[in-house]
């Protein structure tokens, strides 16, 4: 129809697209008009064997509805080489889908090196690699997009994934500073925590609730989020089964006291519950916000003293 989002002449590098919602995005951007980049290592999470055409799969059944695909199988760490395949076969590249990833999901005691660099590498390093080597096409063309892919595990923490989840909050770090860095060239990039039903979900969650979180209802809102219409970057947005919401921080009321000698340990302790009063949340987005709260603090009077204000009966002992 005349009305719906189309990444017509656009280039789209969907990592990690042999299964899961890598797939779900190739097979989508490519019905609506884009030449897509499938790439994938074609291994299961887990490193097992087989699966190893995956992205031929995938590349032929997007052919066999008249889109345009090529397969790439090189490992996101690699991302220079999966970028050059965009370039090679079509000319340029306008979307980036950092979507790759692996689990080696261990008790932090019982973890090795090993577990920890293979999941930083594969997410963390392998959605720079890829990014910093389609950033001088966008950068030249003053136009891309860019989803880096966060969980709940890095967010909120998870047992058993401290790999994981460090990588995957690292990923919102990365995500909000070159979204910074990219905006004066219509370079937006965004992340999103998505949940899905894939051989990396098949596992955890009962069959009732993988039947109603479809890749495919991750799909629209990164549609949306990478399409030319869009200005919204820097956000983080969790999306499943047909729910999407945005998340941001919260900074409680907080305490602010005169950084003189009465600002004790003590001092602290007796305004405890200031810290962590959420019934006057702030939403802070920047460095700058922190500063604001410095100055008040400088301002306070010369005459303030941060243990005045206790109620000093003489029946508490005065902690400091
Ligand atoms: P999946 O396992 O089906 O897809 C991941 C794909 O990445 C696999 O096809 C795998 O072969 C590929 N891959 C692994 N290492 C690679 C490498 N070095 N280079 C290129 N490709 C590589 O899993 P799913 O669920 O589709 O995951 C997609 C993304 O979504 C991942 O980043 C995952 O962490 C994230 N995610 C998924 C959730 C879910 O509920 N399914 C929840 C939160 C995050």
């Amino acid at each position: 129809s005349k009305s719906e989002l189309r990444y017509d002449n656009q280039t789209v590098v969907v990592t990690g697209a042999g299964g899961g919602l890598g797939k779900a995005y190739a097979l989508f951007f490519a019905s609506r008009g884009a030449n897509v980049v499938v790439n994938d290592v074609g291994r299961s999470f887990q490193d097992e064997k087989g699966g190893d055409k995956a992205a031929d799969i995938v590349v032929g059944e997007i052919k066999a509805i008249g889109g345009k695909a090529v397969a790439n199988y090189d490992s996101v760490e690699n991302g220079e080489k999966i970028i050059e395949t965009a370039i090679a076969n079509f000319g340029r590249i306008d979307v980036l889908l950092n979507n790759a990833g692996i689990l080696r999901d261990i008790s932090f005691k019982n973890m090795k090196d090993q577990d920890w660099d293979s999941v930083i590498n594969v997410h963390l390093r392998g959605s720079y690699k890829c990014a910093r080597a389609a950033w001088p096409h966008f950068k030249k063309q003053k136009y891309g997009r860019i989803i880096n892919t966060t969980s709940a595990a890095g967010l909120f923490g998870s047992f058993g994934q401290c790999n994981y989840s460090a990588a995957k909050l690292a990923l919102v770090g990365f995500t909000q500073t070159i979204a910074k860095e990219g905006v004066k060239y219509n370079i937006l990039c965004n992340a999103i925590g998505p949940v899905a039903a894939s051989r990396m979900t098949e596992t955890v969650w009962p069959p009732e609730m993988l039947a109603n979180i479809s890749p495919d209802w991750v799909v629209p809102l990164v549609a949306v989020l990478v399409h030319s219409s869009n200005s919204e970057t820097g956000s983080i947005f969790e999306v499943g089964g047909g729910h999407m919401a945005k998340l941001r921080w919260e900074r409680a009321k907080g305490l602010i006291l005169k950084p003189d000698d009465t600002y004790t340990p003590g001092a602290i302790l007796q305004q405890w519950s200031k810290i962590s009063d959420f019934s006057e949340p702030e939403h802070p987005n920047g460095i700058a916000d922190m500063m604001e709260k410095l100055k008040e603090a400088m301002a306070l009077d010369s005459n303030d003293t941060n243990v005045e204000t206790l109620d000093f009966t003489g029946k508490v002992a005065l902690v400091t």
